[in-house]
């Protein structure tokens, strides 16, 4: 595929408008699509520009079972970070030498599944980031695949809060690093060092990655086993704003080769968000226009339930109009305001921002735009409101991969209290 066939990008403006119209007005909304196409193009964009690596998706940007089948027929591995991501990737056909679970403090419940599936699947990697952790492996009669998490010391990412790499929740110190590979080895069968610097990494970031990869190489070379690879983790940053460049990736694949320098052992990356991301959009209906002194508050039905990362992190989502089949002619026309686009919870952090929107008018349809990573993956039921239904689009093809959920689905975990 050359480059003109698959850009680095795709702006939301690339959408195309009449589809988007009739999949909302086929299956309501708010609505999650996803574009099995776009993440089919991204991945393979992503292992051109890693060549010699092994490509493992990180699952909690998208788990929808399509989008994981999608992957595994591309060749990618995947990393998961729990028992269900773990499920679903078994679900979705990856073979057990394609999966690795990062055990970030696991739950019993976690680790007792995941040592049962090792017996099924014995090639499945646990990465550990705590001494606890092996230990609680081994009273699990677990004696598998073991790849050692690290803490590099170095953080980055698009915020505060997801810059792992400087945080002590994950992976076990850098300088006892190489004494608990040693230890490990005498109980578990070691087969990789793993480091993860944080999420959202743009250019600017390059050097910290640059140190984590260093630090792994170091890491790897004074290892007193012999390792079969060195994982480097995600982080793979996207353009979230209209006007910011996409992340140049064989720069990146560049720095990683140059900065891990000789090592005999094969090089992981996991990226999350750079396969899913521009590979969706959020489609949400506008119910209410309330002209106010300070602005033009458009209210629609997907909020920070649907789409947490605004709220959150003040993440940038772009949103724009769809235009429907009937009102192409008029559109440029349509004077452009100013508008606060807010969601249907009670909570001011409930907005997805200010957007310029043509005379938004109750009833017009809005596509959000990069939302197929972390979008319904961090969605939840506050307010009692259900979680959106996601559709996958492939060429021509569409269908319901997730249904709507219903507020039967959101009570139906409800029991009766009678006290006797
Ligand atoms: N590997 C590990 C061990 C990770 O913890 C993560 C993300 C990744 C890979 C993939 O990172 P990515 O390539 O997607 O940046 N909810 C946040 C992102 C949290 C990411 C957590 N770990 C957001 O919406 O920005």
């Amino acid at each position: 595929m050359s480059a003109g066939q698959n850009p680095p990008v795709r702006r939301l403006a690339d959408w195309d408008d009449a589809r988007l119209d009739a999949l909302a007005a086929e299956h309501d909304t708010p609505l999650y699509v996803l574009d099995l196409d776009r993440v089919r193009a991204n991945y393979r964009r992503f292992a051109a520009a890693f060549p010699d690596a092994n490509v493992h998706y990180a699952a909690k940007a998208n788990t929808v079972r399509p989008a994981l089948r999608t992957l595994a027929e591309e060749g990618a591995g995947v990393e998961c970070a729990s028992a269900g991501e773990l499920q679903r990737a078994f679900d979705a056909g990856f073979d057990g030498q394609r999966v690795h679970y990062t055990a970030v403090n696991p739950p019993a419940a976690d680790l007792d599944r995941a040592v049962e599936l090792a017996v099924d699947h014995p090639a499945l990697t646990i990465t550990v980031g705590a001494e606890d952790t092996l230990d609680r492996l081994a009273e699990r009669g677990y004696d598998g695949r073991v790849c050692l998490r690290v803490n590099p010391g170095v953080g980055a990412g698009h915020h505060e809060k997801v810059r792992t790499g400087a945080d002590a929740k994950f992976g076990v110190p850098d300088d006892r690093a190489a004494a608990l590979l040693g230890a490990a080895a005498d109980r578990f069968d070691v087969v990789g060092v793993h480091a993860h610097a944080g999420s959202g990494i743009s250019g600017d970031d390059l050097s910290a990655h640059r140190e984590l990869v260093a630090r792994m190489g170091d890491l790897a070379r004074d290892a007193p086993v012999d390792l079969e690879f060195v994982d480097v983790g995600g982080g793979f940053g996207v353009p979230y704003a209209p006007d910011e460049p996409p992340l140049d990736l064989d720069a990146v694949a560049d720095a990683t080769r140059s900065a891990l320098g000789a090592v005999d052992a094969d090089l992981v990356v996991e990226p999350g968000r750079y396969l899913v991301a521009d590979a969706g959009v959020l489609l949400t209906r506008v119910n209410t226009v309330k002209e106010t002194p300070e602005t033009t508050v458009v209210g629609v039905d997907a909020g920070m339930t649907a789409l947490a990362r605004p709220a959150m992190y003040d993440a940038t989502h772009q949103v724009r109009r769809v235009e429907a089949a009937g009102d192409a002619a008029d559109a440029g026309d349509a004077p452009v305001v100013e508008a606060t686009v807010a969601g249907p919870i009670c909570e001011s952090a409930d907005t997805f921002g200010e957007h310029a929107l043509p005379a938004p008018e109750r009833g017009d349809l809005l596509a959000v735009g990069n939302a197929g990573a972390y979008g319904y993956e961090m969605a939840n039921h506050y307010n009692s409101r259900p979680r959106p239904a996601s559709v996958v689009v492939d060429g021509d093809r569409s269908a319901v991969a997730r249904r709507r959920e219903t507020v039967a689905d959101v009570v139906a975990v409800e029991r009766e209290v009678t006290w006797a």
